[in-house]
């Protein structure tokens, strides 16, 4: 009689608990069948008034459908919480503007070093990598600025304390002797040594020098060294090869206007403007009111750092440009202080 009553009792809660739709309903059926005063906690409580045959059996019965019970319950209260939850999530306003995750990107200054990359590879053009703590001889010496020199004067260097030489001897060996490079000029000859010739490449990096900084002149900056070597090569190669790098980069045509200029490893030694991109040549702050701005220095790759670089300046000729990278990435972006680059300042940089 009581075990029938037990089933019949189960079916009565499940088919209940199915009706559920909220918490407080839920609560309410746990304290109606579960409850102290449930007829189920009775039956447990009275099992003591069974005879003791039937004790074991309706004792472990009602046991197990409480358990079961139970367990129903708890799920459909685990249930219950999800469902109010999602239904509260699953409103969304699809007009909304989403929230966007931030990229980082590459700096103008990187941006602009690929596109020349670009160019120049299209031209046959090889990129090369050269150390930015650089041998005093690949530095100076190699490429005919001489120990004593009054031209290494031009770039206020930063040399770095002996610790890889420790005898006398070692700090007297420029090729032991390290700066932090002031040029890109410094791979010249370490790729004609490598390379031999004939020889294109590019070679872009950072550069040290000791400046008093100010809107046009940092301690830390980009330059992007041009050297192509072979048979009768001449002025006439330079300004072809400039032109066309230039019309890649602006994306149009530009006038050059050529200046002898002095650097030790060219001869003769160029200095190369473009027409000022910001007012087109009439005259403006960014150009001093002359319509030029100085681009880069240039010239005919000087015997002495053919001779360097184990090439016989009898049978080799070659020219060489250096491009101030930060310069450019100013002109062509419109940026007024070259401090910006490196400052780390998120609204500088975003802007690209
Ligand atoms: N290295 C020079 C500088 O930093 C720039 C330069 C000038 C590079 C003339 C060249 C060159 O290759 O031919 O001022």
């Amino acid at each position: 009689m009581i075990i029938e009553n037990l089933d019949k009792l189960k079916k009565e809660v499940l088919a209940e608990l199915k009706k559920i739709k909220d918490a407080e309903a839920l609560e309410k059926l746990r304290v109606k069948y579960l409850g102290r005063k449930s007829q189920l906690s009775l039956i447990l409580r009275d099992l003591k008034k069974l005879a003791e045959n039937e004790r074991p059996k309706i004792g472990a019965l009602a046991n197990e459908i409480k358990e079961d019970l139970q367990k129903a319950f708890a799920l459909l209260e685990k249930d219950l919480k999800s469902t109010s939850k999602s239904t509260e999530d699953k409103f969304f306003d699809l007009s909304l503007p989403g929230k966007r995750t931030d990229y980082g990107h590459l700096s103008p200054l990187t941006q602009i070093e690929y596109e020349i990359e670009d160019i120049f590879i299209s031209l046959g053009f090889i990129i090369l990598d050269g150390p930015e703590l650089e041998s005093d001889y690949y530095n100076f010496t190699a490429v005919n600025m001489p120990a004593n020199h009054p031209s290494r004067d031009m770039q206020d260097t930063f040399f770095i304390e002996d610790w890889l030489a420790e005898s006398s001897e070692k700090k007297n060996d420029e090729r032991l002797r390290l700066v932090l490079r002031t040029q890109t000029s410094a791979t010249q000859v370490r790729a004609m040594e490598k390379y031999g010739a004939p020889l294109r490449l590019i070679s872009p990096g950072r550069c040290f020098r000791h400046e008093a900084t100010d809107s046009r002149h940092e301690s830390t900056f980009n330059q992007v060294e041009g050297l192509m070597i072979d048979q009768d090569i001449s002025i006439s190669h330079l300004i072809a090869f400039l032109k066309i790098a230039f019309k890649g980069i602006f994306k149009h045509e530009v006038k050059l206007r050529i200046r002898p200029g002095y650097f030790p490893f060219v001869e003769p030694g160029l200095e190369v403007d473009v027409d000022c991109l910001i007012c087109q040549g009439k005259g403006c702050q960014v150009c001093k009111k002359t319509g030029w701005v100085e681009m880069l220095g240039a010239g005919l790759v000087h015997p002495n750092v053919l001779k360097a670089g184990g090439l016989d300046p009898k049978i080799w000729s070659g020219y060489a440009f250096g491009i101030g990278l930060n310069r450019l990435a100013m002109l062509k972006y419109g940026i007024n202080d070259i401090r910006l680059f490196n400052s780390g300042d998120l609204r500088f940089i975003k802007q690209f």
